[in-house]
């Protein structure tokens, strides 16, 4: 039996038949339709292409400069396969050295943070300074004819690119990567609502790390954009009262928008000056302050005059952030808290997700106790949200690796007309200040522009 072409059958992927080989073109040509593939979110060849094209080309976030303070701090953390001792050094500079010991490849740090001078690795005792020199080996002159015979003017392998963003660590594992801000673009501009909030930056706590049977791609869309998701996924935490945001008349007031490498949802806030409606999420006088002092006029127009309050948001390919005001259980009050989230892949179908607590380093004792419970509240393993989510983020995973999936189109076109019109005219440069396309109401135009932003990587 012939089947329709995709245009008379939307849903249907290329011939009604299970496909072995995968055509990549036809994977990048309908995702820029805004169909997609049932099948990219548990694909193992596109996973493999996703390490060789994508992730070794991304500017990846590994910690925050307030997770290593002192001298000697470091943390480890990963890139995919490769893992990196992120270290401040003994004179102040941060560092992204890898983590594999120069004689015979023994991971050299197994700690996952702490404060060191020296690094000695656990299989023969070969020691490296905290900047990544080689220092000492036992039995140098003995084994190996001391400096005569192999000198120790040697380095563990640095990142081959670093960069940081108010404070937020980035390496590259391309050298001839394009420059950090460069690559965020626009994005910066939203970016400091959740990083800056006065001249003494953010500081970070945590990550709760966990894995979830779920393909990394689906958190980094859900963030930037599934405005849609909120009312019908997280019910249950507005039916007890913790939440008066997400109702579904109030979130489809809320504008998303995309600028650079990112892109986010927000939250429509009502009627008033930038300090009532700063007020109004749970700020306090002081830290408003401040906020008015970093946020440059522009920023402070969005929600200002605009009246929109940046809400989720995710930065290509997988860094995460979240910012929202629950109410405390016995209060009334709502108190604002951060997040920020890695979608960490183990594999097409595995997830390492790690989340952070963010607080503004300025803010006072009570704000960042209540903002950090506020957060436990609804992010981290035991969040409310968090559990809603990875619910739907497993099911959709584990049904995309089956035979069926592979002849499946998904509709990601929310937002469009037929003839990819949009249903929601642009907010213009009036009504919303921030850079990039930002439009009200339900729409995937993020997620369409997060897999664009893929399919262009893979298939570079
Ligand atoms: S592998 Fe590290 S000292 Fe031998
Ligand atoms: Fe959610």
């Amino acid at each position: 039996m012939r089947c329709g072409s995709i245009e008379q059958r939307p849903f249907l992927y290329s011939r009604y038949s299970v496909q072995t080989v995968i055509d990549h073109r036809e994977v990048f040509g309908t995702v820029r339709r805004g169909m997609i593939p049932a099948h990219i979110y548990n694909d193992k060849e596109l996973f493999a292409l996703e390490k060789e094209r994508l992730f070794s080309r991304a500017w990846m976030f590994v910690a925050h400069e307030s997770e290593i303070p002192q001298d000697g701090d470091y943390v480890v953390r990963r890139v995919l396969d490769d893992s990196f001792i992120i270290a401040r050094d003994s004179s102040g500079q941060v560092r992204a050295l890898f983590n594999m010991c120069l004689h015979r490849g023994m991971q050299l740090c197994r700690a996952e943070m702490g404060n060191a001078s020296n690094f000695r690795c656990p299989y023969h005792g070969w020691t490296y300074r905290n900047d990544g020199r080689l220092t000492g080996l036992p039995f140098h002159r003995e084994a190996y004819g001391g400096d005569e015979g192999f000198a120790k003017n040697q380095t563990l392998l640095p990142a081959p690119n670093l960069a940081s963003y108010n404070g937020l660590i980035f390496i590259n594992l391309d050298a001839a990567a394009e420059p950090l801000e460069d690559f965020l673009g626009d994005f910066t501009f939203y970016l400091d609502y959740y990083t800056k909030q006065s001249a003494r930056g953010l500081q970070v706590q945590g990550p709760q790390r966990w894995r979830i049977k779920a393909n990394w791609k689906i958190g980094a869309e859900n963030f930037a954009g599934d405005m849609y998701h909120t009312p019908h996924t997280h019910a249950s935490i507005v039916d007890i009262g913790l939440f008066r945001e997400p109702k579904a008349q109030k979130r489809k007031d809320g504008a998303t928008y995309w600028a650079g490498r990112g892109g986010g949802t927000t939250y429509k806030l009502p009627p008033g000056s930038f300090n009532e409606r700063m007020r109004y999420v749970g700020y306090p006088d002081d830290m408003i302050g401040r906020i008015k002092e970093v946020w440059t006029p522009r920023q402070q127009r969005v929600v200002g005059e605009d009246g929109f309050m940046i809400s989720a948001a995710t930065c290509f390919p997988n860094l995460s952030f979240v910012h929202n005001w629950p109410k405390l259980p016995g209060s009334d009050q709502v108190l604002p808290f951060i997040s920020i989230r890695q979608w960490q892949p183990i594999s097409e179908n595995e997830t390492e997700v790690c989340s952070w607590f963010a607080v503004d380093s300025a803010a006072p004792a009570d704000f960042k106790k209540d903002s950090y419970q506020a957060y436990l509240m609804c992010f981290g393993s035991t969040g409310m949200f968090e559990q809603d989510d990875v619910e739907n983020w497993v099911s959709l995973t584990t049904t995309a690796g089956g035979s069926m999936a592979r002849r499946l189109l998904l509709n990601s076109r929310m937002g469009l007309l037929s003839d990819d019109r949009p249903v929601t005219e642009a907010l213009t440069a009036e009504s919303f200040h921030g850079p990039g396309r930002a439009q009200v109401g339900y729409n995937e135009y993020n997620q369409r522009q997060l897999l664009n932003l893929w399919a262009e990587a893979i298939s570079a």
